[in-house]
């Protein structure tokens, strides 16, 4: 499977000279299609910076950025690639005030070829997609945070982006809304098999994708694969003296089960006896 996003040595500068700050130092990291990736660290060391990039908002000051094997500083019209191949969504909505739910999910689409009716149909389309079919004509001040921000969602989705960057998208939500968006999010990578990677410092968000990759100085400190916790039990179980015994490596004798072992048996045993 080839990569869908790929950074080699990404370094990015910003000033020069003695203010100069190495906000991204030699990143180099790959993101399959399909994936869902928490971005998390401390405030400042580099979350954003690596996003902006990743999503062609800012040039890096050395290394590259390839999108589905194309070397985003070689492409011709930037602005184009952009719009059909990566959706954003920030802390802050940055909703347009005057303009309707579905007017602000139509902007994006403006200049991709399609025309009012379609733009139209789509708008509804991803606003029911979201949760908000039925607030189509609602402007920004008559939703609530949590609202405004699965409209962010569905203008991010606009023209089928196959990779969503989320800049802690919960970060300004309570956390009744902060859960719904995960939730929603969780579901269009599931579902639609949009790409996430998302910026965050909450755990929950994290606990919920697939991969955290952990960042310091500008630099990825750690890459981490979740697995589903079942097959994590199942994998220890396999390891262990009685999954051996199991499986016919052993000869099972109950006293050579541990705590660590007898609670992961009773943890399995009870998954399979339940429907
Ligand atoms: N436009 C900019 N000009 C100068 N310095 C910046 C700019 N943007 C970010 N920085 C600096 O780069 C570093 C990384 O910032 P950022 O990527 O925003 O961190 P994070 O998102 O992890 O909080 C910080 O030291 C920040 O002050
Ligand atoms: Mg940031």
């Amino acid at each position: 499977m080839s990569a869908l996003i790929e950074t080699s040595h990404l370094t990015k500068i910003y000033g020069s000279g003695e203010t100069a700050v190495r906000a991204l130092d030699d990143v180099s990291v790959t993101v399959q299609p399909g994936e869902f990736v928490a971005i998390m660290g401390p405030s400042g060391c580099g979350k954003s910076t690596l996003l902006n990039l990743l999503g062609a908002l800012d040039l890096p000051t050395a290394g590259e950025v390839r999108i589905a094997g194309e070397n985003l500083a070689r492409l011709k019209d930037i602005d184009r690639f952009r719009a059909r191949t990566v959706g954003f969504i920030f802390q802050l909505h940055n909703l347009i005030p005057t303009l309707t739910a579905a007017e602000n999910v139509e902007v994006p689409m403006y200049g991709q070829g399609s025309d009012g009716r379609e733009r139209k149909q789509r708008a509804a389309h991803l606003l029911h997609l979201v949760g908000l079919g039925e607030r189509l004509q609602a402007t920004p001040g008559q939703l609530s945070g949590g609202q405004r921000q699965r409209v962010a969602v569905a203008r991010a989705l606009a023209n089928s982006p196959a990779i969503l960057l989320a800049d802690e998208p919960t970060g300004s939500l309570d956390s009744q809304s902060g859960e719904e968006i995960l939730a929603l999010l969780d579901e269009l990578n599931r579902e639609q098999g949009v790409t996430i990677v998302v910026v965050t410092h909450d755990r929950r968000v994290a606990q919920s994708t697939r991969r955290i990759l952990r960042m310091r100085d500008g630099r990825i400190v750690d890459d981490h694969l979740l697995s589903d916790p079942y097959e994590e039990d199942l994998r220890t179980l396999a390891a262990s003296r009685l999954g051996q015994a199991l499986m016919g490596h052993n000869e099972l004798h109950a006293d050579y089960l541990n705590e660590a072992e007898k609670t992961v048996l009773v943890q399995v045993l009870d998954r399979i006896h339940k429907p």
